[in-house]
């Protein structure tokens, strides 16, 4: 077997290529010590455990598993702590427990964290105030300050982001192995965040259909004590490939099957705005071997899109490549069918994801980005309805947002208003779902999760 997916790739073979979206360093001296002191560092994940999520993905691929990926817009080096750690773990395993349940499906769960830090950009630049500086790009590149200094692009932040990912990883395996997620804790974890939420009563009745299952567990004899599965749990990590100078210096050879993996994160995927078939964030991750992914917004043509999955999944195996559309709720259902035809006829084997974030950002007249609730979840609605009409399975929903009590996204039961935006708007980047809304959004799929398999 080729130590890469591709015979001409090398960890480096993206430098030749057209490379959108990387910062312009004033000292490459500094780049090239950084990546060099990287390069040596220990990976954050291990080859073995993307090989297992790639894995998991096929049995979603396939329709055996549902896949919940979440996480902020974008990480931030000032907002580091265990709090926000722990609140975005633990509602993520809540809306996996929800969706498993009621769906009657495993979630394989896949946190946007640990190494979230880099974003793309529309503009190069920003202009406050007849004041032109560059854009900012993530915390891993530059500061979110507006002045020159923040905004210089800085290598030495590869290090910290480094740092955080790995510590922000340490945080979530223990939660992950050391008793946070256990079943039985499900009631626990709501009281305070659910005191005044109006679904309350739903989430109370699941909880407790679900203590009524753990106490006939065991009483067969299956109890936390000596089944892990009900104690721990595997919550697998993932970011956007971006920018590809720290991507290249965590690549390493797996010592076990010597191929290549990107062990900054389990799952990488190509944003919309880098996708380009000859461009270099297409040719660098077509070479390692991790479960990738890639947005695919409306303008996406089918000719391309198949051009795209050979590219990223020459061997056609399930669970290599997720599609992660990103449409819009008032778009998708004129452009998904085309393109999920086109695969089905062709036989491509993907899993399908959506993103109903990046296709509903609208500006409000306070000035702030934000989402509609109601919008977001149409587009989901939809994401079903077309999956189900064309006999696809919808394989999983990808989100930003957090486990905070942030207002950033309009709606939802607490109907949020644009007045109220600047409550607590708090993202580095993009508007995020807050908790309450995420686990309503969580009831609401999990019941076309459910009538979708029993149709
Ligand atoms: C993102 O996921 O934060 C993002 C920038 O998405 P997209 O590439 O789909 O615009
Ligand atoms: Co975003």
């Amino acid at each position: 077997m080729p130590r890469s997916l591709s015979e001409s790739w090398t960890p480096d073979s993206w430098r030749k290529l057209a490379a959108l979206q990387q910062p312009v360093y004033t000292a490459p001296q500094r780049v090239a010590e950084v990546t060099d002191q990287l390069s040596g560092y220990p990976p954050l994940v291990f080859a073995a455990e993307a090989r297992e999520l790639r894995r998991q993905l096929r049995d979603v691929a396939e329709g055996r598993a549902f896949l919940l990926q979440g996480g902020d817009c974008a990480e931030s080096f000032a907002d580091f702590n265990a709090g926000r750690i722990r609140d975005t773990f633990k509602v993520l395993l809540q809306m996996a427990v929800v969706l498993t349940f009621a769906g009657n499906l495993p979630v394989v769960k896949v946190a946007r964290m640990a190494g979230q830090y880099a974003k793309p950009r529309s503009a190069d630049t920003e202009t406050i105030d007849g004041v032109e500086l560059p854009s900012y790009r993530g915390d891993i590149i530059n500061g979110i300050g507006f002045n020159p200094r923040d905004r210089q692009p800085d290598p030495d932040r590869m290090l910290v982001a480094y740092n955080q990912s790995a510590a922000t990883l340490n945080l979530l395996r223990a939660f992950a192995q050391g008793g946070l997620a256990d079943l039985h804790q499900v009631h626990g974890w709501n009281l305070s965040f659910l005191q005044n939420n109006p679904q309350r009563e739903r989430y109370a009745q699941l909880a407790e259909r679900l203590q009524e299952a753990l106490e006939f567990m065991a009483v067969c004899g299956v109890t936390s004590a000596n089944t892990p599965a009900i104690r721990e749990t595997v919550l697998y990590t993932s970011h956007e490939a971006l920018l590809l100078d720290y991507e290249q210096a965590l690549t390493r050879i797996d010592s076990l099957t010597d191929k290549w993996y990107d062990c900054s994160a389990h799952m990488l995927w190509i944003g919309e705005r880098t996708r380009q078939l000859d461009g270099a964030h297409v040719e660098f991750l077509s070479g390692v071997w991790n479960p990738i992914g890639v947005k695919v917004g409306p303008g996406m043509q089918t000719d391309k899109l198949l051009r795209l999955i050979d590219k990223l999944n020459p061997d056609n195996e399930a669970g290599r490549l997720t599609l992660i559309t990103r449409m819009g709720a008032d778009t998708i259902g004129k452009r998904l069918p085309s393109l999920l035809r086109a695969v089905q006829r062709e036989g491509r084997a993907v899993v399908w994801s959506t993103d109903p974030m990046h296709g509903n950002t609208v500006k409000a007249s306070s000035g702030y980005k934000t989402r509609d609730f109601d919008k977001v979840l149409r587009e989901i609605r939809d994401f079903f309805a077309v999956h189900n009409a064309e006999g696809s399975h919808p394989g999983g929903i990808h989100l930003e947002m957090t486990g905070e009590h942030v207002t950033e996204c309009t709606g939802g039961a607490w109907k949020i208003s644009e007045a109220d935006l600047a409550s607590c708007y708090r993202t580095q980047c993009d508007p995020r779902l807050n908790a309450d809304q995420v686990l309503e959004l969580a009831f609401c799929v999990a019941e076309w999760l459910r009538d979708g398999r029993a149709a």
